[in-house]
């Protein structure tokens, strides 16, 4: 095995299959990757972090070329502290590139030696969005194709302990 090695940033609330898609292509490319969880997002979560580091862990626990790890502040900072250069995101649709785009510009503005890339969702995943899941099942609907089985049962109890 090389030494190749990328970052998956994201806030995981919670993780879906389109993650973990995205993670394993991600596998494909690179050696190694680190799973980076932002810690103190300005966006308000639905898990706490620990909960959602212990879904991520759940899902990826057994694979020892995944690391699940976190970050706080800038995820370039993060990066510079772990001397890694790459940066690995999904890009679901066109709506996304602006937003991926300008991240990825910004972050390089910030060090130089950052470099994204991107990789290309199945087709069965490039709809979903945590957002959306969380959404559904507040109102009572399910997605067991779209989340894992431990992601399906927390956002179950969530709502329930929330009725
Ligand atoms: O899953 P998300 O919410 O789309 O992930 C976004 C994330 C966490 C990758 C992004 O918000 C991020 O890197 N935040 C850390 C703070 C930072 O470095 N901001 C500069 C972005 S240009």
């Amino acid at each position: 095995m090389g030494n190749s090695i990328a970052v998956c940033p994201g806030s995981f609330d919670p993780v879906t299959n389109g993650h973990i898609d995205i993670i394993k292509r991600a596998l494909v490319v690179f050696d190694r990757v680190i799973v980076a969880v932002l810690k103190n997002s300005s966006k308000t979560g639905m898990f706490d972090f620990d909960e959602r580091l212990d879904m991520l862990r759940t899902v990826f626990g057994d694979n020892d070329r995944i690391e699940i790890d976190f970050f706080d502040g800038l995820l370039v900072d993060y990066m510079k502290k772990k001397k890694i250069k790459v940066i690995a995101k999904g890009l679901r649709a066109i709506s996304d590139f602006e937003v991926e785009f300008q991240m990825a510009l910004m972050n390089r503005e910030v060090d130089l030696e950052i470099e994204t890339v991107f990789l290309v969702p199945s087709v069965k995943y490039s709809f979903v969005s945590s957002r959306f899941v969380k959404e559904i099942y507040r109102m009572g609907g399910e997605l067991k194709d779209i989340v894992p089985e431990i992601v399906d049962r927390k956002l179950k109890e969530k709502f329930q302990s929330i009725k």
